[in-house]
């Protein structure tokens, strides 16, 4: 549940909001390519707008490494596409800390929406320096935070407007700390966790974590490997990552201990090397030969995990199956992403990877949500505090 005050519990007609969101979006030639970040915005926006408020809106995009402007990495095209896709009136200002943005932020009305320029282009944002805070704060009577995306980062734009004026959620970043918290909240039950992706080091919070809410666990991708090892398994030329084999043996244990059902790929596709022109064949778990390595999960192990998936009610999934981004490895990923896709459970699919895969698929409609956040929804399923909800007014 959140604790936190929203947009809905604040006065906000004739004020000047303050919106911190996540714009950081890809860009191709200056053009956005895809644009769910900005999409994702937009509820609240619109709320305000709706509600009277004057709304500045500040986010990064990318990381740049010096200082000062870099033409690349301006917002003016995030900008842009929020006009194009709302019609509104959007205007921009090329500068975030200094008298024209100061200038522009004075002369927003209610109803209007300015758009700051790149948080990042100074520094000290990075560092939540006091005076970038206060900076900010003293462009607006309210600070809104709806950049989810970007609410594990302790920097200026996310944390530091909280200590000067009142701050508050707005309805994506609701949204999206009350459907991944769901998780270990109350899900409707069988809960069916599928965890993916290469190394088992980066996601050993999440699995930690998931342990002690999922009635099953499936595990794919890369880190499978040192999950073998830790069965005493040999996996050829596979990814692995050997100090990591006590700590995903003592996962096992701890799923075993807590009634969490671990399902692992009990066969695999495998090649001889790493590459687009790789062919794949089919071998089971224990039986990797010493010159092969794995890319994806084999034809048993499809079904397996689609059986599971069926059976579910609340399915969370983060990372992929295989190499997906090469056509002969995707099928692992594909079948589960179709799985969840055809099954009338709840889904809910962090980020990174796996949106990507689902986009890949054409299968975005068909799952109940998808995180805008990376970094962000895997600190929340690792059952961390996100320092940028933490500063928020508490309800
Ligand atoms: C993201 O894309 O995950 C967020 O926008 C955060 O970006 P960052 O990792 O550069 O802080």
């Amino acid at each position: 549940m959140f604790t936190k005050k929203t947009v809905r519990d604040i006065d906000v007609a004739g004020k000047r909001v303050l919106m911190r969101v996540d714009f950081n979006v890809p860009l191709k030639d200056g053009v956005v390519t895809d644009d769910t970040r900005v999409r994702a915005a937009i509820p609240t926006i619109q709320y305000l707008k709706e509600q009277g408020a004057g709304i500045i809106l500040m986010s990064h995009l990318g990381r740049p490494k010096g200082e000062g402007p870099e033409p690349e990495l301006t917002l003016k095209p995030a900008a842009d596409k929020l006009a194009e896709l709302t019609g509104w009136d959007v205007k921009f200002v090329a500068d975030t800390y200094g008298d024209e943005a100061a200038e522009a932020c004075a002369a927003v009305k209610p109803g209007d929406i300015l758009v700051l320029e790149n948080v990042r282009f100074l520094k000290a944002e990075k560092k939540n320096d006091p005076e970038v805070a206060k900076r900010l704060a003293s462009y607006a009577d309210i600070f809104v935070l709806d950049a989810f995306g970007t609410a594990h980062r302790a920097q200026g734009s996310v944390v530091g407007p909280a200590a000067y004026i009142p701050a508050v959620a707005g309805l994506l970043l609701e949204k999206e700390v009350d459907t991944l918290t769901s998780i270990f909240s109350d899900p409707e039950r069988p809960l069916v966790a599928i965890v993916g992706g290469s190394k088992v080091s980066s996601k050993i919070g999440v699995l930690d974590h998931l342990i002690d809410s999922a009635d099953t666990l499936i595990i794919g991708g890369g880190m499978a490997y040192t999950f073998f090892l830790a069965k005493g398994y040999t996996v050829g030329t596979s990814l692995k990552e050997e100090d990591w084999v006590e700590r995903a043996a003592e996962m096992l244990k701890k799923a075993e201990d807590k009634g969490c059902q671990i399902l692992l790929p009990v066969d695999n596709v495998v090649t001889d090397h790493y590459g687009e022109d790789a062919t794949g064949e089919v071998v089971d778990s224990d039986k990797i030969p010493d010159d092969r390595m794995g890319m994806d999960i084999g034809p048993k192990t499809r079904e397996l995990y689609c059986e599971a998936v069926k059976g579910a009610k609340t399915v969370f999934w983060n990372g992929p199956m295989g190499v997906f981004e090469f056509e002969q490895f995707a099928d692992g990923t594909e079948a589960v992403a179709r799985a969840i896709a055809d099954s009338d459970c709840t889904s809910i699919i962090g980020g990174g990877d796996s949106v990507a895969a689902i986009n890949k698929f054409g299968l975005a409609d068909k799952m109940s949500w998808i995180s805008t956040g990376g970094g962000a929804s895997m600190e929340l399923v690792e059952g961390k505090a996100l320092p940028g909800v933490e500063a928020l007014l508490d309800a």
